[in-house]
């Protein structure tokens, strides 16, 4: 391929992505692979109920793909940066265009789960970064961090009712933002038929469901004490 040709797509690309729909489409891409990796993820916790052994299996598992597992987390980290970015971009061309009179106006025409989005997102992202020093580098854990110990690290951390408590009510948010997240995703791409959309409502739906019942349930069962 020429360079004259290489430049041309990417002026091209440039050019979309400056428009509202090329951001939109940007969102809706990054989000998939987002949401893929916290069903997988989620799947993956949810063998905590099946003891220390399976689920510190399961984590020397992971570790063990090596290059593969810092390739997997540049992806997810590039796909959150332009997520982040182009979320912060419309609301920034939004909020432009949009005089104060209309807000309360807007308010009528949208759901719950879209109003939220601004600051479910960014609660997630707190979540995310705590998340992080909790159970992968141990610093909000402290002393009670045992690198290799997942089984133990999540206990340890759910224990805390604290903790739990942000874990829940992120993990609540998280649940509402993939919902109504996962129904943008389908509208920004194109997916738009009046015999599907409804089907693709209720899937979003149950996504959001599925993947807030199975996060919450692991700091709940944590606390109550059925899983020690
Ligand atoms: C109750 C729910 C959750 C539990 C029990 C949990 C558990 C864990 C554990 C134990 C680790 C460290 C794994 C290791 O070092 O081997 C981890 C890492 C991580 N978790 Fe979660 N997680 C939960 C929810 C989430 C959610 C909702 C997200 C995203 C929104 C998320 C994103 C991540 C990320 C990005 C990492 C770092 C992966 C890496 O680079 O190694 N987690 N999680």
């Amino acid at each position: 391929m020429s360079s004259i040709a290489v430049n041309s797509g990417l002026n091209r690309t440039a050019t979309f992505y400056q428009s509202v729909v090329g951001k939109k489409v940007v969102m809706a891409l990054t989000g998939f692979v987002l949401s893929g990796f916290v069903l997988g993820h989620m799947f993956g916790n949810l063998q905590l109920f099946q003891g220390r052994e399976k689920l510190n299996h399961y984590a020397e598992m992971l570790q063990s793909l090596g290059g593969l597992l810092w390739f997997v987390r540049f992806v997810l980290l590039s796909a959150a940066v332009l997520h982040v970015t182009a979320a912060f971009q419309l609301w920034r061309l939004k909020n432009e265009a949009r005089p104060q009179a209309y807000v309360k106006k807007a308010h009528i025409a949208t759901t719950y789960a879209a109003r939220t989005m601004i600051w479910s997102g960014p609660i997630v992202g707190a979540f995310l970064i705590y998340h992080i020093l909790h159970f992968t580098t141990g610093q909000a854990l402290g002393d009670q961090f045992i690198k290799g110990d997942v089984y133990h690290n999540v206990i340890v951390g759910f224990q805390n009712p604290a903790a739990s408590f942000f874990y829940i009510i992120a993990n609540i948010l998280l649940a509402i933002h993939l919902y109504h997240g996962v129904w943008s995703m389908f509208q920004s791409l194109g997916v738009n038929h009046p015999k599907y959309t409804p089907k693709l409502k209720t899937l979003a739906k149950v996504y959001g469901f599925v993947v807030g019942i199975g996060n919450v349930s692991m700091p709940l069962a944590v606390l109550v004490g059925l899983v020690k």
